[in-house]
């Protein structure tokens, strides 16, 4: 299975978030009660603080929206700073004029991880959008090198570098034991995926992602077979993609 080649949008980082925003609002303008999967992270917050000042300026609107939180840490307390609940709720849910229908988190605080991951395999189902971060060692999500194209929503090991990642950038309070992540077999059943990439640090990882073959040395090469996907990678990110 290929899939098709992925539409590859290049932007001046100046104008990234205001580009991805925009073609939001005109998904959401078709779709207004479209099921949405949202990521955290360094490179969504620019796209988030856009998203709220477009809502605010009624350029878009997200009022009949599911959002479908990707992937949490388990093992941080539920106000850690580096929550992704919490950052999804503070850098755009709490800021929306108009909340969204409705906000599914994921339950990583009761007494039953694998369980949480299996109710959140079924709110991933029948999205009708995929926005995704991509991590420097390739994982999507929390989908870490191992994971398969066929691996369903899931409580999984961190690799070491995302555990690193939640003290020394998002701030966590301690460091995480796991992860809730969606799985790439349902982001793949999404009716369409974006991949977020921005930052020079992101330029060779997003190479091996897109040229080299598959493989689950960079999970995010498996959405490669998404029959719509596009990714949104700013200059810096795509320095060296092949012209
Ligand atoms: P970032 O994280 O957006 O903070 O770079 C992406 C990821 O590691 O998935």
């Amino acid at each position: 299975m290929t899939g098709s080649t992925p539409r590859l949008v290049v932007l001046p980082a100046a104008d990234w978030a205001t580009a991805v925003a925009a073609e939001l609002a005109e998904r959401l303008s078709g779709r207004p009660d479209l099921r949405i999967v949202l990521p955290t992270g360094d490179t969504p917050s620019p796209l988030y603080e856009e998203v709220v000042r477009a809502e605010r300026e009624d350029r878009l609107a997200l009022g009949g929206v599911t959002i479908v939180q990707l992937d949490e840490w388990v093992g941080l307390p539920p106000d850690d700073p580096a929550r992704c609940d919490r950052r999804l709720r503070t850098e755009l849910v709490a800021r929306l004029r108009t909340p969204p229908a409705a906000f599914v988190t994921i339950d990583v605080d009761g007494p039953d991880p694998d369980a949480a991951a299996r109710r959140h395999d079924d709110a991933a189902r029948g999205i009708g959008l995929a926005l995704l971060g991509l991590g420097p060692n390739g994982h999507v999500g929390f989908n870490e090198p191992g994971s398969g194209p066929d691996d369903p929503t899931r409580l999984v090991r961190l690799a070491v570098s995302s555990r690193d990642a939640a003290t020394a950038r998002y701030g966590a309070t301690r460091v995480p034991t796991a992860g809730i992540t969606i799985g790439l077999a349902r982001l793949l059943e999404a009716d369409e995926a974006w991949l977020l990439v921005t930052g020079e640090r992101k330029a060779a990882i997003l190479r091996r992602v897109l040229v080299e073959p598959e493989g689950p040395d960079r999970p995010a090469s498996y959405l490669r077979r998404h029959p719509r996907l596009t990714v949104f990678a700013d200059a810096e990110a795509a320095a060296l993609l092949p012209r």
